[in-house]
């Protein structure tokens, strides 16, 4: 694998392989890799806690050395372009940047560099290591994807996290459907649009999304009501108590709590939104050995 850019890029033999690689980090079956001699770098130039986090840890496990490198201290506030930025570090002998950006398919403009890519997530296009880290978490429970009703509500339209997932599940076999408000309705990807209500006692999997106000502009984030919202597409108590046995919720984090899922259930019986973060060091881990090798 040169780089990690796009689920699309990912066969399934390619991601069963992560994932398994993953497993094995995190049951400690295999040893664990140590590349002392190399560098990396984290470019995080929007927020984050768990992607850039959990990079972290995990270069710190497979004994990479860390560039101290932070947008609001760099270059890049003299106007130094993201190229000119990652060609410099490749320059200087960094083997690996993490990159998230806001701009979607951010990647397209460094074809020139000659060191591997991990997205950590661009603009509303993909967050691959959260669908790896996603799918290592259900094939945890389900022991598979084939045939699994996935339903993903909330803000399809602004998601990486929605197109990502959609794109791999879909591949995997699985069964995606979406909930979500009109406007937030993504015409660009060719899925069933339900009602909650109507399939909620069906699904082995619901996954609610962040509503991502910072991309809804000042008119849209002003207009929106957190309670009504919650009610027509959150996970309430009523909703959850209508849910499988063995269904399991997920969420990728940051949570808005009281509006994506009533508070209560974060860390309800079901919920595997914390299981989703743990797993995904192990996953950061493979990616990283997998772009390295
Ligand atoms: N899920 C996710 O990408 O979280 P962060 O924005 O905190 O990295």
């Amino acid at each position: 694998m040169e780089h990690l850019l796009s689920m699309e890029d990912l066969s399934n033999d390619e991601i069963f392989s992560l994932v398994k690689k993953a497993s094995q980090f995190k049951s400690g079956e295999v040893n664990v890799p140590q590349y002392k001699d190399k560098f990396v770098a984290n470019l995080f130039f929007e927020n984050s806690t768990r992607t850039k986090c959990s990079f972290e840890v995990a270069e710190q496990k497979l004994g990479l050395n860390l560039v101290n490198f932070e947008t609001s201290t760099s270059s890049v506030q003299k106007g130094e372009s993201l190229y000119d930025t990652c060609k410099t570090l490749e320059s200087i002998g960094v083997n690996l940047l993490v990159i998230r950006h806001s701009q979607n398919a951010y990647y397209e403009e460094l074809n020139n560099l000659n060191i591997p890519i991990a997205n950590g997530g661009d603009g509303s296009g993909q967050h691959p290591t959260q669908s790896l880290l996603d799918l290592m978490t259900i094939y945890e429970e389900y022991g598979k994807f084939e045939g699994l009703n996935v339903l993903i509500c909330g803000d399809i339209k602004n998601s990486r996290v929605a197109r990502s997932n959609f794109h791999s599940l879909k591949a995997l076999g699985a069964n995606v459907m979406f909930a979500s408000p009109e406007e937030w309705v993504d015409d660009t990807i060719e899925a069933s649009y339900v009602n909650i209500d109507d399939v909620i006692n069906q699904v082995d999997i619901v996954m609610l999304l962040r509503v991502q106000h910072e991309r809804h502009g000042i008119t849209g984030k002003a207009n929106f009501e957190a309670e009504n919202y919650h009610q027509q597409y959150g996970l309430t108590r009523e909703r959850y108590d209508k849910l499988k046995e063995e269904a399991i919720v997920m969420h990728p984090a940051p949570v808005n709590r009281g509006v994506e899922i009533e508070s209560e259930l974060v860390e309800a019986p079901k919920s595997r939104i914390f299981k989703q973060m743990e797993n995904g060091m192990y996953l950061r881990m493979a990616v990283i050995d997998e772009l390295l090798q």
